[in-house]
């Protein structure tokens, strides 16, 4: 482990070095997994405990009080000076993970809210801070996503919390579980003062890389809609049943998946994944009875999303009639498309020429916890540029000059916020 990540007392360092000990410490969590040889961090697991056992000294060396809240979000406040009412600023994102993810997709905006706690110990703002770590961005162990954040804004209950993971534990027998163990956390509430959310994330596409900008400041998400479909057919022996009389559930998935693709081209700016599909028994020789795949449709017109979630459902009723198949189709997880805070993005924008690195505005594809957070808080993304585009996958990597002029920007930021904060007092 380098010298960087060591207990160093956190004394302001220039943003270069801030940027060479965030990468560092972006290393040192990557180690932190369930499976070995790949990044697998998901809801409430052992892993995630560890990187909050590793990010607390780092935490408390930089004057945060540190916490985990019953959903298992990470939390670290520094009070303003002045005030213990003073409005608070949220700088965070998320810490789980994808399967086989990189080291970068969340992590970074964390330890990006520490770089900037550290670097302005010396200053004085009229605003408490607080970085956070969400417990579940990704929807990983239990499907559904923002599982951290819409705990924190009062939005993890009903259908959400009955999501079950693949040994049938359901969201809210997971949190029980959690919270047995841990009587001292508090509940992932919102602090009554909190004025604002910033989160840095690296862009996880080829935007900022083709117009070779380091930095870009997100106005809006897209809206997201999370679907299951079952194809039930008829399971049999693969030697003694012509395919004429076969109802194949598997068969049927295929052709439709073929047809999700086919639709979701004809409609401009729509994407459409299935990241998902199980044939079972699942033998070799056997006929699959079932099929059970995921949907993960994209769009920033929410009305065009939801046509085309629905046109891809009646394709799958239309296939499964041809073959002979029963279909269920069902869509547990919806987030509208997001507008994020026009003050905070212009603030950022000021931000960006400040500091030296002017950033375009633009759309986020991904979805992110600022999507969760914007609907109870004034918030704002920063992208980072991502060499290759690539992410979800082991190869997501971030520049360590981009990561020092977000730093740099992050500090214009604090103070332009700052400067608000007292005109405010003022008004
Ligand atoms: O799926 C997403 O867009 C995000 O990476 N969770
Ligand atoms: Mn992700
Ligand atoms: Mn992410």
């Amino acid at each position: 482990m380098s010298s960087t990540t060591t207990r160093e007392s956190s004394r302001a360092i220039t943003a270069s070095d801030a940027a060479a000990r965030l990468m560092d410490r972006c290393k040192v969590l990557a180690l932190c997994t369930e499976k070995p040889g790949e990044i697998l961090r998901t809801f409430l697991s052992p892993a995630m405990d560890e990187v909050h056992q590793t990010m607390r000294p780092w935490m408390e060396d930089a004057g945060l009080r540190v916490s985990v809240d019953e959903a298992g979000n990470l939390r670290g406040a520094r009070a303003a000076h002045h005030s213990p009412t003073a409005p608070r600023l949220l700088i965070g994102s998320h810490l789980d993970t994808v399967p086989n993810a990189g080291a970068y997709d969340g992590v970074l905006g964390v330890l990006m809210g520490l770089a900037l706690v550290e670097e302005s110990a010396d200053r004085q703002y009229p605003f408490a801070m607080e970085v956070i770590g969400f417990s579940d961005e990704e929807g990983t162990r239990f499907g559904a996503p923002f599982l951290g954040s819409r705990a924190m804004v009062g939005e993890l209950n009903g259908d959400l919390l009955q999501c079950v993971d693949s040994n049938r534990i359901s969201v809210a027998e997971a949190l029980h579980n959690f919270a047995a163990t841990r009587p001292e956390a508090d509940a992932p509430a919102l602090s009554p003062q909190t004025a604002g959310y910033i989160e840095f994330h690296i862009e996880q596409g080829p935007v900022l890389e083709s117009r070779n900008l380091p930095l870009g400041i997100v106005e809006d998400l897209v809206g997201q809609s999370r679907c299951s479909i079952e194809f039930h057919g008829t399971a049999g022996h693969a030697g003694t049943n012509p395919m004429k009389l076969r109802k194949d559930a598997l068969a049927g998935a295929a052709a439709w998946m073929t047809e999700v693709e086919i639709l979701t081209k004809r409609v401009d700016d729509a994407v459409a994944t299935v990241g998902q599909i199980a044939a079972e028994p699942g033998g070799v020789n056997v006929i699959p009875g079932i099929a059970r795949c995921s949907l993960d449709v994209r769009h920033r017109d929410d009305t065009v999303r939801t046509a085309l979630v629905r046109a891809i459902f009646d394709a799958a009723q239309s296939i499964a009639e041809k073959r002979g198949l029963r279909v269920n189709t069902a869509q547990y997880h919806e987030q509208p498309a997001v507008r994020l805070n026009a003050n905070l993005v212009a603030m950022a924008e000021r931000a960006a020429s400040l500091s030296g690195h002017p950033a375009i505005r633009m759309s986020s594809g991904a979805g992110h916890d600022a999507m969760v957070m914007a609907a109870h808080v004034p918030s704002a993304m920063i992208f980072l540029r991502n060499p290759g585009g690539i992410s979800h996958h082991p190869d997501e990597n971030v520049a360590e000059d981009d990561v020092a002029a977000a730093i740099q920007l992050g500090l214009q930021f604090l103070a332009q916020f700052a400067a608000q904060v007292k005109e405010k007092d003022h008004a």
